[in-house]
C-alpha cells in the first residue's frame, strides 16, 4: 500500500500553462534571467533512495506526502531508523499505523506549509488541531505528534492535554536568525494577525498554507490547474531571490503572528521553561475572563 501523491499529478510540461504565463512574467518582471526546466512530478521513492537511507541510517526518517508500503517502512526500520509519518485525518493516521510507522504526526490544519495529505481530502473538510488531535490518538496505538499552530507554551500543554506525546513546531521558528529565509519574509511574519494565512495548491502544486500577499492572488486567479508539484514549486520558489516580499511565497501557519525574534535555542529554553510552567499551574483561565467561581455580572 503506498499513497505518496496527491491527485494534481501529470506531465509537467503539458499542464499548467496558465500558471507557467503567470511566473514567467514574474521572473521577467524581477529580472531573474531563464527560468529552470520543470522537473518531473514526483512519483514513489525510487529505491536508490531507500538504499542511500537504510546505510545512512539517520535516527529519523519523516515522510510527509503519504507513507511507503510496508516493505520500506520495515526496511528502514530493520537499519535502526525511527520511521514518522505526516496525517491531516484520522483515515491517514490508520494508514501510517498499518504501514508499520512508529510515530504518526497529527497535521492540524493550523499547520504552515504543505499539508501532508494522502487521501484527496478537500481542506475545507480536514479538522484543526483541537478537534483532529484527541481523535487520532483514539484511533491509533502509535505515539501521536502534534502539529499546527503551536507556538507557546500555552499551545504545547494543551497539545499534552489532549494526548499528544511531543510537538512539532514550524512556523514559531521563522523570526529566529537560523532559519533560512530572507529578511523580507521575516518582517512579514512580524506584522502577520491571526486572518493572514490562506490554503491554496495554486502557488506550489499541492495544498499549502502560506500568508496571503500579491504573489499569492496573482496565482490563484490563473485559471486552471497549476503545473504538478514539484515542479510549480521549482518556478515560485527561487522568486525569492529578488527579496520582494510581494512576489515570494511566505509559507507559514495560522500562529505565525505569535512567533518571537529569539535565537533558535532560547526558543526552545522559553517553550520548555512556558509548558513546565503551564502544567504545573493547572487552570489557564485568563485574569478578567470568566470563570466557574466567578460568574459574570
Ligand atoms: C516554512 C515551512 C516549511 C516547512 N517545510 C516542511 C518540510 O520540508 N517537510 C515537512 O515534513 N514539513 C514541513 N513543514 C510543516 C511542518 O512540518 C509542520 O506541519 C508545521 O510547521 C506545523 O505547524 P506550524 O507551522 O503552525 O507550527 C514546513 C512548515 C513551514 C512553516
Amino acid at each position: 500500500m503506498s499513497y505518496p501523491l496527491w491527485p494534481h499529478t501529470g506531465d509537467p510540461f503539458r499542464t499548467g500553462a496558465g500558471a507557467r504565463r503567470a511566473i514567467t512574467a514574474e521572473w521577467e518582471s524581477k529580472g531573474l534571467g531563464s527560468r529552470p526546466r520543470p522537473s518531473a512530478s514526483i512519483g514513489a521513492l525510487p529505491a536508490e533512495h531507500i538504499e542511500v537511507l537504510a546505510s545512512a541510517r539517520p535516527d529519523v526518517v519523516s515522510f510527509h506526502f503519504g507513507i511507503e508500503n510496508r516493505a520500506v517502512v520495515a526496511e528502514l526500520k530493520a537499519a535502526g531508523i525511527t520511521v514518522v509519518a505526516s496525517a491531516t485525518t484520522v483515515e491517514e493516521a490508520r494508514l501510517v499505523e498499518l504501514a508499520g510507522a512508529d510515530v504518526v504526526i497529527a497535521q492540524g490544519l493550523e499547520a504552515g506549509g504543505h499539508r501532508g495529505t494522502f487521501t484527496g481530502v478537500d481542506a475545507s473538510g480536514q479538522a484543526g488541531l483541537f478537534s483532529l488531535l484527541p481523535q487520532i490518538v483514539d484511533a491509533v496505538e502509535l505515539p501521536v505528534v502534534a502539529a499546527g499552530g503551536i507556538a507557546e507554551g500555552r499551545s504545547i500543554a494543551a497539545a499534552f492535554m489532549l494526548g499528544a506525546s511531543a510537538v512539532q513546531i514550524g512556523s514559531a521558528f521563522l523570526r529566529c536568525p537560523e532559519a533560512n529565509v530572507p529578511e523580507a519574509y521575516r518582517q512579514v511574519v512580524a506584522e502577520a494577525t491571526d486572518t493572514s494565512t490562506r490554503i491554496s495548491h495554486k502557488q506550489s502544486g499541492r495544498p499549502a498554507r502560506m500568508i496571503r500577499n500579491r504573489l499569492f492572488d496573482v496565482l490563484e486567479e490563473v485559471e486552471g490547474a497549476p503545473q504538478p508539484f514539484p515542479t510549480q514549486l521549482d518556478l515560485t520558489d527561487p522568486l525569492e531571490d529578488a527579496g520582494d516580499a510581494d512576489a515570494m511565497l511566505l509559507f507559514a501557519g495560522q500562529s505565525a503572528c505569535l512567533a518571537r525574534s529569539l535565537p533558535a535555542a532560547d526558543l526552545i529554553a522559553a517553550l520548555a521553561q512556558e509548558t513546565t510552567e503551564r502544567l504545573a499551574q493547572g487552570s489557564p483561565i485568563r485574569r478578567g475572563s470568566i470563570s466557574p467561581t466567578s460568574p459574570p455580572e
